[in-house]
């Protein structure tokens, strides 16, 4: 039988809310409103016909966690409603029209459990909570589906267990009452942001493993305006997480404890743009794809491009020094970011905005910037030299063997497409059936059961037929060499596009397991899939371990999945996985950046004399320490 969770809810408050599932999930224990009081206003109802989920779990049931009068229809007052769930063909659940809540939580149930190992479920004999959801705000048309399965799935998986526990520091003053009047002269007074709605989106990151308590979100609209937050925040001790889209992956983006988080979405404006040389000036707020959508219009493209890029933000970009599927071709933004302005920690405005090719006058400060994760200094605005557009692009989704085979696959590739190769990505079978079984509508073009490894191998140039002439014959001889064992070609942009979404929608799918563990490792070739193969055998039936990424540029990227987050399983995989790529001369950071999650590892990839230059620096820059404090160095160099 169903064991409903009484929750006499007053409204929506998603952090509470999701503590009490941490706890439900951790102990078993029932949600009480002793556990879970919210405090958020009450919205108006809402009529949402369709509610989806994006969970193929057939034993699925919902239930909604209400307040007595919020929901129609349902059992009787006080008591949680059952949301019927049924069967769609595509093999979605459906559940039919309920009257509920703007901003109501509720918690699916189920009475099965996804078994990593298989990718299957198996059943159980009690009802657990499977997936969190909330009614969104908005007209009752498709944009109100509850992406059961995306944005607030945790099945089984408790939050913030994963977070380092770090104390906070007390040299860092509380925020009060004339602070946020302050803020309020400075900026428009609704981009001094206290709801709590926003504020709980902006405390958590994307894999919702990382989560801060910050009560103030800043939306400033200008240099000047993060130039005197900064002042402010520096003469007060207030610390600061300078913030993007909110995409990164090491917990950088997101406060650790009370930080005032600085968001620079509202300054989303293109400055200018060469078109000559291809010179874009932009804020730093602009958004990858749209400034990508910008420049095709005009004949360039971005040098990068990334999964993250309809979130991600330039100024996150390059504060992460994020690579993605163009470093191949383009290179890192160490080259092809020509000037920033930065704002430092006690307000000064660096202009450091040069938009030319060549300039060695002095020391290149920029680059320190690049790949600082928010640490030295807050992007305001940008200049990346962006390459010409070319017309001919063609992708090819191929299976290999063996790893021997996609090793020398790629060194070919070098040799015969060389000046039009533009991107070589690299995934396992394993990737594969993730991504089948998690994502809704992605097919595979070769049967997934059938291959070891996948590759990706894209082109662009300028000649269309010379271009496929070209990829044609090498894909030709590399299966006649056996390098290849089968594979297509997209006829379309449809069929790229679908290409592409196995690759990029890895790390999605990734999430919707449970618990993952990410490590983003650069690694000579021919000790790149060693370590997946090396944490399978170690971890056997515990996790699932998946090995992806940019084969290209040596970069891999260890996926290793359990059902929740657990610290016996962490303990076999670090230090272990760190050991493993420091003996091997690799990098634990090979584009992810180290944020949160690695600030205390640096010294598996950077010598003692090189991280005390990066600490002297960081005094130096900011000696009261309040940019994103607890992140990328260790805490211990400061004491
Ligand atoms: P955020 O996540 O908001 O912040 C990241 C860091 O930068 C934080 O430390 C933050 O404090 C700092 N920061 C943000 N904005 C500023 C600013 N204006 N000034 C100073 N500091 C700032 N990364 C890759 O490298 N390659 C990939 O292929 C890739 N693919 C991804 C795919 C998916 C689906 C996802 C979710 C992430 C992916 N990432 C990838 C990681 C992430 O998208 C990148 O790190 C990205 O560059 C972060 O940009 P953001 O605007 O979201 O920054
Ligand atoms: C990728 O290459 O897909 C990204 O870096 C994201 C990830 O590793 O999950
Ligand atoms: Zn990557």
């Amino acid at each position: 039988m169903l064991q409903p969770v009484r929750l006499p809810l007053a409204s929506a408050d998603l952090s509470l809310f999701q503590n009490a599932v941490a706890a439900y999930v951790a102990t078993g224990s029932a949600i009480s409103s002793s556990t879970f009081k919210p405090t958020a206003p009450l919205l108006p109802l809402r009529r949402v016909p369709d509610l989806r989920t994006h969970c193929h779990d057939p034993s699925l049931q919902g239930i909604v966690l209400g307040r007595e009068d919020a929901v129609e229809e349902t059992g009787s007052p006080g008591h949680p409603a059952v949301l019927r769930v049924t069967p769609l063909p595509d093999g979605r659940m459906r559940c039919i029209s309920k009257w509920l809540q703007v901003g109501y939580l509720g918690l699916v149930f189920c009475k099965s459990v996804m078994d990593p190992r298989l990718g299957s479920y198996s059943k159980l004999n009690t009802w657990r909570p499977c997936c969190m959801f909330r009614v969104s705000v908005g007209t009752p048309q498709a944009s109100n589906y509850l992406n059961l399965g995306k944005t607030y799935a945790i099945k089984q998986r408790s939050f913030g267990s994963a977070a380092t526990d770090i104390p906070r520091n007390p040299a860092f003053s509380k925020l009060n009452a004339d602070d946020i009047s302050y803020f309020r002269t400075i900026l428009d007074e609704r981009n001094v942001v206290e709801d709590e709605d926003r504020l709980s989106a902006a405390n958590v990151d994307w894999m919702r493993k990382y989560q801060g308590s910050s009560k103030l979100l800043l939306l400033p609209k200008s240099s000047q305006e993060v130039s005197k937050i900064l002042h402010h925040c520096n003469s007060r001790k207030l610390a600061v997480v300078p913030q993007g889209g909110n995409t990164g992956l090491v917990g950088g983006s997101v406060p650790v404890h009370d930080e005032v988080i600085i968001n620079l979405a509202l300054m989303d404006k293109i400055v200018s743009l060469d078109k000559i040389n291809g010179i874009l000036v932009c804020e730093a707020g602009c958004i990858l794809e749209n400034l990508s959508l910008f420049l095709e219009n005009e004949g360039f493209i971005m040098p990068l491009d990334l999964g993250a890029k309809g979130s991600c933000q330039i100024g996150g970009n390059i504060s992460t020094n994020a690579g993605g599927l163009r470093f191949l071709r383009y290179g890192s933004l160490h080259g092809t970011i020509l000037g920033l302005e930065v704002v430092l920690a006690n307000g000064t405005i660096l202009d450091m905005l040069g938009t030319l090719r060549k300039d060695n006058t002095g020391y290149d400060l920029k680059h320190l910037f690049i790949g600082s994760e928010g640490s030295l200094g807050i992007v305001t605005k940008v200049s990346v030299l962006t390459p010409p557009k070319l017309m001919s692009t063609n992708l090819a989704f191929l299976a290999c063997k063996d790893f021997t085979s996609c090793q020398k696959l790629l060194l070919e590739a070098k040799r015969a497409l060389g000046e039009v190769l533009s991107a070589f990505e690299f995934m396992d079978s394993h990737s594969m059936d993730l991504v089948l079984s998690h994502l809704d509508g992605v097919r595979t073009p070769l049967p997934s059961s059938l291959y070891n490894f996948y590759i990706l191998i894209e082109t662009t140039g300028s000649d269309e037929t010379y271009d496929k002439t070209k990829l044609e014959a090498f894909l030709l001889r590399s299966m006649e060499e056996g390098l290849i064992l089968d594979g297509v070609v997209a006829q379309d942009i449809n069929q790229s596009s679908s290409f592409w979404r196995i690759r990029e929608g890895i790390s999605e799918a990734s999430i919707k397991v449970g618990a993952v563990y990410k490590y983003d490792l650069s690694l000579p070739i021919d000790q790149f899939y060693g370590i997946v193969e090396e944490m399978r055998n170690r971890l056997g039936e515990v996790a699932k371990v998946i090995g992806y990424g940019h084969l290209g540029d040596g970069n891999l990227h260890l996926n290793i999945m359990t059902a929740r987050y657990d610290s016996d399983i962490l303990a076999q995989i670090e230090p272990y996985v760190y050991e493993w790529t420091s003996k091997h001369k690799g990098s634990i950071s090979a584009e992810h950046g180290l944020g949160l999650m690695k600030a205390n590892k640096i010294h598996y990839s950077k010598s003692p004399e090189t991280v005390q230059l990066m600490v002297d620096i960081k005094k130096l820059l900011d000696p009261n320490r309040i940019l994103n404090p607890y992140k990328v160095l260790p805490q211990s160099c400061f004491n």
